[in-house]
């Protein structure tokens, strides 16, 4: 299929490229190419490239940025994505929209269904779910793909914050008020290309398996970068306000990609280990003890 990436320069979207490579005749752009929030560049780019499946990573994801910069995270969330579903059906092209857990308040003990109704409690989720509903409006077939706690190559993410913070301090306080899946954008990347490839419409939940809090993640983080774990201390969310407020639980429950036959994503915990043993490879961490 020729696939159209956007956002491929971003976390996701550069993980997504690398899966498509040899198995599809994927185009990578960002917003050099274009800037999704025009409607005459998304035009252009689909005079120019023909796409038979969008595999839409381009996002405004700075989350406490988003608080006061309202009409930039919504042209970006909301605009871009509603432009890409109209371009999208005008050439009856599917659409896999990439979204997130901040849909969702984080009121639920367990966590949430697919289905259950979107009531975000921050500017960055209130974007979001603008976006999906443009989506949803498609004629052409459209797939919403929600996912947590992304990680994986590239210049910021919490992994990485935690490698460098462990270089820096002897002890790290960690929030353990918040829990969700973290997620491997290299494994969410074969999530997407399955559901390409599957071209079924629908809302879907794909993360690692697995739960866990912020304190957890960075506690494994530290066992797999060699650091004694005990350096990281729990503490609660508001020993760090921030602008905008998080979802205690950011669950996400699957059983749409199971029902399509998805095979399972792996458990976090494999997950970070792939990924640390990545960055060691990559961005050695020069204060790490002997293992
Ligand atoms: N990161 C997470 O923890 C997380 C969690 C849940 C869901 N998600 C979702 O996962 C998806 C991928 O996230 P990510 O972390 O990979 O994002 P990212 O690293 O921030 O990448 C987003 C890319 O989109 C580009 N972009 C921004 N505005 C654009 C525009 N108007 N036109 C064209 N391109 C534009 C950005 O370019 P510039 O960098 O030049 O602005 C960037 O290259 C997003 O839908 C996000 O909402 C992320």
């Amino acid at each position: 299929m020729r696939i159209l990436v956007t956002g491929a320069k971003g976390m996701l979207g550069r993980a997504v490229a690398t899966t498509l490579q040899g198995h599809h005749d994927a185009v990578c752009v960002d917003l050099a190419e274009g800037d999704l929030r025009r409607a005459d560049d998304v035009a252009r780019l689909f005079d120019r490239h023909r796409p038979e499946w969008v595999l839409h990573c381009a996002a405004y994801t700075d989350v406490d940025g988003a608080e006061s910069a309202r009409d930039l995270a919504h042209a970006v969330n909301a605009d871009a994505t509603a432009n890409l579903a109209g371009a999208c059906d005008e050439a009856g092209c599917g659409l896999t929209s990439v979204s997130t857990d901040y849909v969702f308040p984080g009121d639920a003990p367990d966590g949430y269904h697919e289905d259950d109704p979107r009531r975000p409690v921050n500017a960055y989720g209130q974007s979001k779910a603008a976006g999906e509903v443009a989506v949803e409006a498609m004629t052409a077939p459209w797939q919403i793909v929600r996912t947590s706690w992304l990680f994986g190559p590239g210049p910021k993410n919490f992994v990485r914050t935690i490698r460098r913070l462990l270089a820096e301090r002897e002890i790290l306080n960690v929030v353990d008020d918040q829990r969700g899946s973290p997620t491997y954008a290299p494994d969410l990347a074969a999530v997407l290309a399955f559901l390409a490839e599957d071209g079924s419409s629908g809302r879907f939940h794909a993360t690692n398996a697995g739960v866990c809090s912020w304190y957890d993640f960075a506690r494994e983080v530290a066992r797999l970068s060699g650091h004694d774990p005990e350096r990281v201390q729990p503490c609660r969310s508001d020993a760090f306000p921030t602008p905008a407020k998080r979802p205690a639980c950011s669950v996400l429950m699957s059983s749409r990609l199971e029902d399509l036959g998805c095979p399972p994503r792996p458990h976090w915990q494999d997950a970070a280990a792939r990924y640390v043993a990545w960055l060691d490879i990559h961005e050695p961490d020069p204060s790490r003890e002997e293992r």
